[in-house]
C-alpha cells in the first residue's frame, strides 16, 4: 500500500508540475521575432523567478502574477483559485516604461547581459502599495529590513503574464547541481527514495544544521540538501563558497547512497515564516515528502520570533501536501559532550556552544579557528580560505 507521504511527494503543489522551457526547435524560433519585441530588463532576482516559473519549482504559476492573484496572495495567503501561495511572484517596470507597454504585446525578457532569457504575454499592468505589500509579506514597513528594502526599490507597476524561457542563465560552476524538478523527481526514483527531506539554507551546514538534517534522515529514505544560492544579501557567505564546504561536509561525513546536493536557483527574501511557506512548497515540486523548518527559519535580525515560522508554517501542514519536521533551536552541549535541544539537553546555557553569524564571520576573516563543537573543520577551513581571498 502506498503511504499518504508518498502519493503527497508525488503530487506536485495544485495538481501539475508546470514547464514552460522551450525546445531547441521553439527557441530558434522565438529567437528570429526576438529583435521586433518591445524589451523589459530583468535583475537578478527576475531571472531567478522567471527560471522557477519556468522549471515548475513555483507550480501552479505559468506565469508573473496579475493583480487578483496577487491581491489575494498578499492579503490571504493565497491564489485567487484558492490555493495556498505566500510570496508575491511578480515582474515590476517603471511608470515610464509600463506606459509604452500595451496589453496582448509579447514581451522579450533581456538579461542585464543583453541576451534573451524569455518572452512574457503581457495581460495585465497594475500598481501596487509597496507599505503594504511589506506589512502583510514581510510583517514589517521597516526599510532596514533586506526584503522590504527591495520591494521599495522597485518599479511602481507590474507587469503580469504567462511566461516561456529560452535559457536559463545557468552559473556554469553549479551545473553538476543544477536540476530541475523534473530531473530531482527522477533521480528518486532511481535510487528508490520513497520519502525525502528536503533542506533550505542560505549559510555554511554547520554542526547545527547537520543535526537536524541527520535527526530527519533517521526517519526518511533520503536528504535533499537544497541550498539558495540567487541572491542574497551582502554580508552572507557566497554561494561559490558555500558549495565547496557543502561538497567537503558531504564527502565526510553522510552517507553517499542517502545525501544529494542540489542548488535552488531563488533569490533570498528573508520573508521569515511567508518564505517558510513558500520554500516548502518549491521543494514539494521537486519532489520532496517532508522540509525541515528549525529556528528562525529566513529569518533576519530581530524581525521574527525564534519559532514563528515554525508556528505558521504547522497550521498549514496538511493543505500544505508536505510534512513539516520542526527543530528546536540546536545547539552543542559540553555537559552532555553532544548535540541537542532543550527538548534534549537538562543543561543551562552556560554549557552549550553558541555563535552568531557575524561572529562567525568575523572570526573566519581574522582566519581564526571555529570551534569544532560548532562547525567541522573541514568545512571552517573552506570558509576561512574562500573569506580570506
Ligand atoms: S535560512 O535563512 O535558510 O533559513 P539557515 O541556512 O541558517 O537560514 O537555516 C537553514 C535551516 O536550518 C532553517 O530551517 C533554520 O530554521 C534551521 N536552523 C539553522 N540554525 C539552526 C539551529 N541552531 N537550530 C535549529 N535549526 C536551525
Amino acid at each position: 500500500m502506498i503511504s499518504t507521504t508518498e502519493q503527497l511527494g508525488s503530487i506536485p503543489h495544485g495538481g501539475k508540475l508546470i514547464q514552460r522551457q522551450v525546445d531547441r526547435e521553439e527557441r530558434d524560433m522565438y529567437l528570429q521575432t526576438i529583435a521586433n519585441l518591445k524589451t523589459i530588463t530583468l535583475n537578478s532576482w527576475h531571472l531567478s523567478d522567471l527560471e522557477l516559473i519556468a522549471n515548475g519549482g513555483f507550480s501552479p504559476l505559468i506565469g508573473f502574477m496579475g493583480k487578483s492573484d496577487y491581491t489575494r496572495v498578499v492579503e490571504e495567503m493565497r491564489l485567487e483559485d484558492g490555493t495556498i501561495w505566500s510570496i508575491p511572484i511578480t515582474l515590476d517596470v517603471e511608470q515610464t516604461q509600463a506606459e509604452t507597454l500595451e496589453i496582448g504585446d509579447q514581451i522579450a525578457l533581456m538579461g542585464e547581459d543583453n541576451e534573451a532569457y524569455g518572452v512574457l504575454d503581457l495581460t495585465e499592468k497594475f500598481r501596487y502599495e509597496k507599505e503594504k505589500e511589506a506589512k502583510f509579506v514581510y510583517g514589517t514597513i521597516d526599510p532596514a529590513h533586506p526584503g522590504v528594502k527591495k520591494v521599495y526599490e522597485k518599479g511602481d507597476v507590474y507587469v503580469a503574464g504567462p511566461i516561456r524561457l529560452l535559457q536559463k542563465k545557468t552559473n556554469n560552476q553549479f551545473a553538476n547541481y543544477h536540476l530541475d524538478p523534473v530531473e530531482t523527481r527522477q533521480l528518486f526514483r532511481d535510487l528508490g527514495w520513497k520519502t525525502i527531506v528536503g533542506f533550505q539554507t542560505r549559510n555554511p551546514v554547520h554542526r547545527a544544521h547537520e543535526y537536524i538534517q541527520k535527526c530527519a534522515l533517521e526517519s526518511v529514505d533520503g536528504l535533499l540538501l537544497n541550498p539558495l544560492v540567487g541572491e542574497t544579501k551582502s554580508d552572507d557567505i557566497s554561494a561559490e563558497i558555500r558549495m565547496k564546504s557543502y561538497e567537503v561536509i558531504l564527502d565526510k561525513y553522510y552517507p553517499q547512497d542517502r545525501t544529494r546536493l542540489v542548488i535552488y536557483p531563488a533569490a533570498m527574501r528573508y520573508a521569515g515564516p511567508r518564505e517558510a511557506i513558500l520554500h516548502a512548497i518549491v521543494r514539494k515540486n521537486y519532489g520532496c515528502t517532508h522540509f525541515i523548518v528549525g529556528r528562525d527559519h529566513a529569518g533576519v535580525g530581530d524581525f521574527y520570533g525564534t519559532y514563528e515560522a515554525q508556528e505558521l508554517i504547522c497550521e498549514y501542514e496538511a493543505e500544505l501536501g508536505i510534512q513539516i519536521f520542526a527543530f528546536e533551536h540546536a545547539f552543542y552541549c559540553t555537559a552532555c559532550e553532544n548535540m541537542g535541544t532543550e527538548k534534549t539537553c537538562p543543561h543551562d546555557r552556560t554549557y552549550h556552544v553558541h555563535l552568531s553569524g557575524t561572529k562567525v564571520r568575523e572570526k573566519l576573516r581574522n582566519g581564526e579557528d571555529l570551534p569544532k563543537e560548532f562547525s567541522r573543520p573541514e568545512v571552517a577551513k573552506v570558509l576561512r580560505e574562500g573569506l580570506r581571498r
